[in-house]
């Protein structure tokens, strides 16, 4: 019975591999180095801080009658890297910020985010991600230590 499932399971996956288009890959995107003083620049020229605080940066204001703030930045177990960053800018509605009331933050399945994507320049957009990158730290995973068991002789 338990190969019965193991062999179901394999097929499953493979099938639901092999139906993934792989012209949708993100496979191969690779953005130049972007400049991050510039991306705070863009930041504030697109407005991007009417919507968004970056964790311990009092010096980027964010305005503080706005309906929506998401926080970017800080400490994270995961580093966001440029393929997800890339994805929240340009395709907001792809996947939302996690731990918001749902009223705030989408409407429908779509984010409350608005779309840039015919304002903003592909540099404007390598700059942001580098400069976004660099808001957030690792959080350092404390490994347990084990002590050394000695056998007794
Ligand atoms: C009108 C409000 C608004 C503005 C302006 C706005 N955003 Fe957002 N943004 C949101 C909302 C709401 C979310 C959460 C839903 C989602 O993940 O799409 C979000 C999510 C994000 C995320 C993902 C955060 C996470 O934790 O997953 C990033 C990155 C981001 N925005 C960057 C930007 C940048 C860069 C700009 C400016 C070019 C910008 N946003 C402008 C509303 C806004």
């Amino acid at each position: 019975m338990k190969i019965i499932y193991t062999v179901l399971v394999l097929v499953v996956t493979q099938l639901l591999v092999a139906c993934g288009d792989p012209t949708k890959s993100g496979r191969g995107f690779t953005l130049p180095e972007g400049d991050a003083q510039k991306g705070q620049d863009a930041f504030l020229a697109l407005h991007c801080n009417s919507c968004h605080a970056i964790k311990g940066r009092a010096d980027i204001p964010h305005s503080e009658e706005a309906a929506i703030t998401v926080k970017l930045g800080g400490t994270v177990r995961i580093i966001q890297n440029y393929g997800q960053l890339v994805t929240s800018i340009i395709n907001p509605s792809h996947r939302l910020a996690k731990g918001y009331p749902q009223a705030m933050i989408q409407s429908g399945e779509q984010s409350l985010m608005p779309n840039y994507n015919s304002v903003m320049t592909v540099q404007q957009l390598t700059d942001l991600v580098a400069f976004l990158q660099a808001q957030y730290e690792m959080d350092p995973v404390i490994q347990t230590r084990y002590p050394r068991y000695n056998y007794p002789k």
